[in-house]
């Protein structure tokens, strides 16, 4: 069987999401990582039995012989890793959020264009198996007509230093709310036209890594096309594990939707146990472990899909314009943030 060989470029928490799913696919071989962290990509590759040692310059490994590279890299280095792998002639997976700004987000796509190649944008929730099946059911007509909505989606910070900082683009709104937009904007089928929002900062000493100079808790209206209103609340300074949630109600019914904080599985533990769900900072007392996480939240099923693609020379789901159309989405909200007016959503 012919493999499709790919070259990672991080070696932190999303890099593993990625290795461990190209690792369940037969038809892929994984050709090197690229890392700042050299221990950190070693103990990966071994993990993963990865052959070679792990490049510290990722221009290195783009000079391997791979078709596809998977850019696992803070949000600062989404276009350049992105343009300088499109220009070596690689498709390129690019981690949300596509970019910093619709400005970076645009010349990638130009990069795209001119390159023949692909830019897979990687949104892991549009592929998991809840949030899928609640698109089925809309698709169906189930709950008729969506006027009202709710996502949110929330934890208690993120576990590196860059997040915190300007240079990362934008805060709780970027690193969060990109993926309920995401999904919401797939479910309602139509063009968000205005929007309004606030952000906060309201926990600036994070510890270890120093201040945080940007919000790390945002609030937002959505007025889609359709007419339906869709409120958004992401925050990073909510203890107790990663919640993903949505609410939606048509003229027909309502859908609720919660990957975590389900009660699938409800444990209560006075000792603790190893692990029960991301970002989760104890075991102790009750808890609601979700089982197979990567699964849960759709991260093979999205490595696999874009793989697929390549194969078929099928478009994703999930492609670079849709990445910079919810990309924009968000861009119009910070303006709305710092008018403190609702604010159109120009098209691109
Ligand atoms: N889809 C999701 O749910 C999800 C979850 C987490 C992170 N992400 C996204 O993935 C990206 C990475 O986030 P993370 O959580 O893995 O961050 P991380 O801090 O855990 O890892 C960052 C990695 O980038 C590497 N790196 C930094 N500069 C580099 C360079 N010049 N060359 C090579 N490697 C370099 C570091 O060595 C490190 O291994 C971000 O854009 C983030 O938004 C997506």
């Amino acid at each position: 069987m012919e493999k499709i060989r790919v070259g990672i470029i991080g070696s932190g928490f999303i890099a593993e999401h990625h290795v461990y799913s190209y690792s369940l696919l037969p038809n892929v071989e994984i050709v090197g990582i690229a890392s700042l962290k050299t221990e950190e990509a070693k103990g990966l590759m071994k993990k993963y039995n990865i052959p070679g040692e792990p490049y510290k310059n990722y221009e290195d490994l783009l000079k391997l012989d791979c078709e596809v590279i998977s850019a696992c890299v803070p949000n600062f280095l989404h276009e350049k890793t992105c343009v300088d792998a499109l220009n070596a002639g690689k498709h390129v997976l690019v981690e949300k959020p596509l970019a910093r700004n619709v400005e970076e987000g645009l010349r990638m796509i130009d990069t795209e264009k001119a390159s023949n190649r692909k830019i897979f944008y990687c949104e892991n929730n549009m592929y998991a198996p809840s949030f899928s099946k609640v698109k089925e059911i809309i698709e169906e007509g189930a709950v008729g007509k969506i006027y009202m909505g709710r996502g949110k989606e929330q934890h208690s910070g993120p576990h590196s230093e860059w997040f915190y900082k300007k240079e990362a683009g934008g805060g709780a709104l970027l690193d969060l709310g990109i993926h309920d937009i995401a999904c919401l904007t797939w479910y309602l089928d139509c063009d968000v036209v205005n929007v309004f929002c606030q952000t906060r900062t309201i926990l600036p000493d994070r510890g270890e890594f120093g201040r945080c100079e940007v919000e790390d808790n945002a609030v937002g209206i959505l007025y889609y096309e359709n007419e339906a209103q869709v409120v958004i609340e992401e925050s990073w300074t909510a203890p107790g594990g990663y919640d993903m949630r949505f609410e939606l109600f048509g003229t027909d019914g309502q859908i609720k939707v919660a990957p975590t904080f389900s009660n699938l599985i409800s444990v209560y533990s006075e000792k603790g146990y190893g692990y029960a769900v991301e970002k989760a900072g104890t075991t102790k007392g009750w808890t609601f472990p979700v089982p197979e996480e990567a699964w849960s939240f759709g991260y093979p099923q999205e490595i696999k899909h874009f793989m697929d693609c390549i194969l078929t020379n099928k478009k994703p789901l999930t492609d670079g314009m849709y990445g910079l159309k919810i990309l924009n989405i968000v861009e119009t909200m910070y303006k709305s943030a710092l008018s403190g007016k609702l604010e159109e959503v120009k098209s691109l």
